[in-house]
């Protein structure tokens, strides 16, 4: 017989540990946090977890700026915790997806501090993109290149007698210098870090800006309108291609134990980031094209099949993500006007336009219905399975690394970040014993927490955890989509069929409400008291004909 494998159609959990449970009361969560409430995830039915970054790093950029690649941050715990957290998931059939973060490390690296204390053209300076700077003295960055986090992507360095010497480059942050992938020490040491976490047991990864790690030859200059010198270069894919042959040489003959690699690849169009998962790379890669699509039946529509015509044309799953610890959650998203329900990462201040809270909840529940019917594999990103807005900060608190780089023009992403509320009652809305969050908890999430919504009919953690049974049940995942016509410019609506059934979802987007197709019932919507023939505005309905 053969297995399809796990992660075809898999439901993962992203997990962002700073913010999901906190066991030690620091106002940080940590990985003794998280073991002690897997058994929660367990309950929801996911089937893996996706672990953002742990490893020792300064925080800059909440971990995705990595000093060891090989060790957990004290902040988190240690690698003993982290083999607990393992073998706890996997008795709970649970599978761990870690994160690698290849296009650049820390600045606090062994390898970039070792770099800096050496002269141009040595060995050290070699792994990353150290470059003589333009001008006559080279005071100009080498490149016009801008850092995605605001201003030049260049930093000019001292040298040992401490007069200005070099640049480095840095897509993100100054503290996240760029690796130089065209150095085989480069690509040797990231592979013996797979296999480093292979070993230990994880079932797969999660590859931060997948698109970035090789660079065009001459770093040329970029010119708006051509193609990016910095992105979706063709060498990304040899990378890629050797991944995956070490991955499959962890694979077990005739079990279901594939281990994963996931791109975040913000690449289009669509037939660009489909050459990343051909069969000989990369399992899986997020699409954003429809995370980013907005509240409009037409581009839904448009998204959903465009996605699935070009996942099938290399044989790969789609993946369907609506929220992860970079953007506006889609509760927030989806309940602001129609002109700015789009992705940004300039998130909200309390003096900006908010969000309408239930409208947000009410689209983001009927966005996941779509979302959890579609064949392929689906990511939740922690608390969206409660609903949860995005947190409205005040500046003083704000950390991301935008915030400064733009110029407080562009808020950054902590909003996402706010620690989990588990219970209304308890000090820090149960995310750790006492009452210290990293990032201020809005007073909305008491009402939100886990404890408050738990076994209650109408939920949306009840709604997640339903539809998470449902689609796993009439295996939705692994199903065939086709469209129904007839419903209007306003709806979209279609039906999966798997080997043991078929569902049909009608999600109203528009204002008025819709009938269900003749001979119907419902067998999930996702608006609370939906039980006659119509699905109303901004509802998505599952139904069986
Ligand atoms: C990815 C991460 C993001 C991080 C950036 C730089 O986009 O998801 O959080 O800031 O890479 O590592």
């Amino acid at each position: 017989m053969t297995i399809t494998p796990w992660w075809r159609d898999a439901v993962v959990y992203q997990i962002y540990p700073r913010s999901w449970a906190d066991a030690d009361g620091d106002g940080t969560g940590d990985l003794t946090g998280i073991t002690a409430r897997l058994p929660y995830l367990a309950d929801l039915g996911v089937d893996a977890v996706w672990l953002s970054p742990f490893y020792t790093s300064p925080q800059r950029d909440g971990g995705y700026d990595v000093a060891d690649y090989r060790a957990v941050d004290p902040l988190f715990g240690d690698l003993d915790d982290f083999d607990s957290l393992v073998v706890r998931a996997h008795a709970l059939g649970l599978r761990v997806i870690v994160d690698i973060v290849p296009n650049h490390s820390s600045s606090e690296h062994a390898w970039f501090r070792a770099a800096l204390a050496s002269t141009p053209g040595s060995e050290e300076r070699a792994r990353y993109v150290f470059r003589n700077g333009r001008g006559a003295d080279g005071e100009e960055p080498p490149n016009n290149w801008q850092s995605l986090f605001g201003g030049a992507a260049w930093t000019r360095t001292n040298d040992l007698h401490g007069s200005p010497g070099q640049w480095y480059l840095h897509l993100f942050d100054s503290s996240q210098p760029d690796f130089d992938w065209s150095n085989p020490e480069v690509r040797e040491e990231m592979e013996s870090v797979l296999r480093f976490w292979l070993d230990r047991g994880v079932d797969g990864f999660r590859i931060d800006v997948a698109h970035g790690l090789v660079k065009a030859d001459g770093l040329p200059d970029t010119h708006a309108g051509d193609a990016t010198p910095m992105w979706d270069q063709p060498g990304v894919h040899e990378i890629y291609r050797s991944w995956r042959r070490l991955v499959d040489s962890y694979a077990v003959p005739g079990e279901d134990r594939d281990r994963l690699l996931c791109a975040e690849a913000w690449v289009e169009p669509p037939e660009a980031l489909a050459r990343y998962v051909r069969p000989d790379e990369l399992h899986q890669s997020f699409n954003f094209h429809f995370l980013t699509t907005p509240w409009n039946a037409q581009e839904l529509r448009t998204a959903v099949s465009e996605s699935l015509v070009q996942a099938s044309s290399v044989g790969a799953p789609q993946t369907w993500v609506l929220s992860n610890h970079d953007v506006m959650r889609h509760a927030s998203r989806l309940g602001r006007s129609s002109a700015t329900v789009q992705v940004d990462t300039g998130g909200i201040g309390p003096d900006a336009e908010q969000p309408d809270a239930e409208l947000g909840l009410r689209r983001a529940r009927a966005a996941t219905a779509v979302m959890l019917a579609l064949p392929g594999s689906a990511y939740l990103y922690q608390g969206e399975e409660l609903g949860l807005p995005d947190g409205v900060l005040p500046d003083d608190v704000l950390l991301d690394p935008t915030w400064e780089r733009s110029g407080h023009t562009m808020r950054g992403r902590d909003g996402c970040r706010v620690p989990m509320p588990w219970e209304r009652a308890a000090p820090s809305y149960g995310f750790g014993p006492g009452p210290s969050t990293w990032l201020p908890q809005p007073a909305a999430y008491g009402a939100l927490a886990v404890d408050q919504q738990q076994g209650a009919v109408d939920s949306t953690l009840e709604l997640y955890r339903t539809l998470i049974r449902l689609r796993r049940e009439h295996r939705l995942g692994v199903g065939t989509l086709s469209w129904l016509d007839g419903y209007g410019g306003d709806v979209v609506a279609f039906t999966v069929t798997s080997a043991c059934v078929s569902v049909s979802v009608i999600a109203n987007l528009g204002t008025e409400p819709v009938p269900l197709p003749d001979d119907s019932s419902i067998i999930v919507s996702s608006r609370p008291g939906t039980h006659d023939a119509m699905v109303g505005p901004d509802c998505a309905a599952w139904v069986r004909r």
